[in-house]
């Protein structure tokens, strides 16, 4: 396509707003293939979607003079596009390259949505030939793979095929040999490593080499529960990946204001926390994956109590059991948070909560009680309606049925007595 007739398309296309965001039209199915494009599939109506604006104004900008279109679709008015892309809620974020699309689900910061659009810009895998670019992506990426060696056999295969799968979510680089031997000490002409916050850590897969299907399974395992920094904030949208890693998530529980601030006691008890894995990192980083939670609320929703803050919890990712404090959390020194942990992964700690049915059946109570607090605290007049209108509807026809069978069974028995006299 030349410049004139991309230019004709899209004036057809766009209403020219003041930022840098597209708004699309039901055309857009038709051009979806060229070109790489990050949309924002919204309803005017959505709150969520409103809180995004100003957001996504900025990703626009900051992507403006790369090749990714920042655009949006409202999905009320171009009804044809919402069904074409399966949109099923509000807002979807999407990145289209071609006839891959990949929906976004990561945090909607300005700076991981940047990052996300440009990775997905990119291939998977990236080639560095220079020794002084291991020292640049180390400035500007807190965490990347990488791949040593010749690209063929198994591991480079494996590997390949997870830098597609992992793509959504961090870098894959590949060196040779000769560039890297030096700076990182390979422990094999071909390997496989993560840069993490200075840190390297190499893949081991000696017990798995002679077979390809569980090198594939190891790596995928590896890659997944690697690929986080030390210390990341823990949210809704990650929780589940971070459980995903088989590793203790030991989370520091903090109650964030709207400005993002804590109390420096919080503070205080968070940076102890960070600093003990900081120093003990090689230890600590086989069995235990930390981070922090600004809202207690999904903490509160695992333990099913309101925790105190700051708090120190920590969930068996395979068993879904917790593990707390027996002591206050803000008196704890580094060593009682070490021999806590240590207790943990040799299973003397006390354990709580689980997947058995009790707790299960609780947590759905104590979801729907929270649920139903929160809705009634943010608008009380709608929850009566809500529940209200269909209990009301409900006790009605529990009346009649139970009064109908009552008058029945009266019926009944007046018939009878009256026979019985007669
Ligand atoms: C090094 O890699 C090769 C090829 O992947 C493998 O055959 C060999 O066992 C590895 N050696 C060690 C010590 O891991
Ligand atoms: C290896 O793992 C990837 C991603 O997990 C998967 O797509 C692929 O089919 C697997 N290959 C084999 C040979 O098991
Ligand atoms: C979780 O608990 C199970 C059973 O007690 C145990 O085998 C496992 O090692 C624990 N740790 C993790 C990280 O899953």
């Amino acid at each position: 396509m030349n410049f004139k007739s991309c230019l004709i398309i899209l004036a057809g296309l766009y209403e020219v707003s003041s930022s840098r965001v597209l708004e699309l039209s039901d055309k857009f199915i038709e051009v979806s293939s060229d070109g790489m494009w990050f949309i924002k599939f919204y309803a005017p109506w959505c709150a969520h979607c409103r809180r995004l604006e100003p957001v996504w104004a900025h990703v626009a900008q900051s992507l403006y003079n790369s090749p990714i279109k920042v655009a949006k679709v409202d999905c009320t008015r171009f009804t044809t596009v919402a069904t074409h892309f399966k949109i099923r809620a509000y807002p979807t974020l999407m990145f289209i390259k071609g006839d891959f699309q990949h929906e976004y689900n990561g945090e909607r910061e300005k700076e991981d949505m940047v990052n996300y659009a440009l990775r997905m810009s990119q291939p998977a895998i990236q080639k560095v030939s220079h020794a002084d670019s291991l020292g640049y992506l180390k400035e500007t990426h807190p965490v990347f793979f990488g791949y040593i060696g010749k690209q063929q056999g198994p591991l480079w295969e494996s590997f390949s095929l997870h830098a597609q799968k992992y793509q959504p979510h961090t870098w894959f680089y590949t060196f040779s040999h000769d560039i890297i031997k030096q700076e990182v000490s390979p422990p094999n002409e071909t390997s496989v490593f993560v840069y993490k916050e200075g840190d390297i850590f190499f893949f081991e897969a000696k017990e798995v080499i002679d077979n390809d299907e569980s090198l594939n399974v190891t790596l995928d395992k590896w890659i997944n529960s690697e690929r986080f920094g030390f210390f990341p904030k823990i949210t809704r949208a990650n929780i589940n990946d971070l459980l995903d890693t088989e590793k203790y998530l030991v989370i520091v529980v903090v109650s964030e204001n709207k400005l993002n601030e804590i109390t420096q006691i919080e503070q205080d008890f968070k940076d102890m926390v960070e600093g003990i894995v900081k120093k003990k990192k090689g230890d600590l980083n086989h069995h235990f994956q930390f981070g922090w939670m600004g809202n207690p609320d999904v903490a509160n929703s695992i333990v099913m109590t309101e925790l105190t803050v700051p708090n120190l919890l920590v969930l068996n990712s395979t068993t879904n059991h917790h593990h707390l404090p027996d002591d206050d959390p803000v008196l704890m020194t580094p060593e009682a948070v070490l021999i806590f942990l240590d207790q943990i992964h040799t299973q003397t700690a006390p354990t709580y909560g689980g997947n058995g049915w009790p707790v299960r059946f609780y947590r759905g109570f104590y979801e729907a009680r929270t649920t139903l607090t929160n809705m009634w605290r943010g608008n009380p007049v709608l929850t009566a309606l809500v529940f209200g209108l269909p209990l009301g509807f409900l006790s009605l026809i529990c009346y009649s049925v139970c009064c109908a069978d009552i008058l029945d069974a009266e019926e009944d028995e007046v018939l009878e007595t009256h026979e019985k006299k007669d």
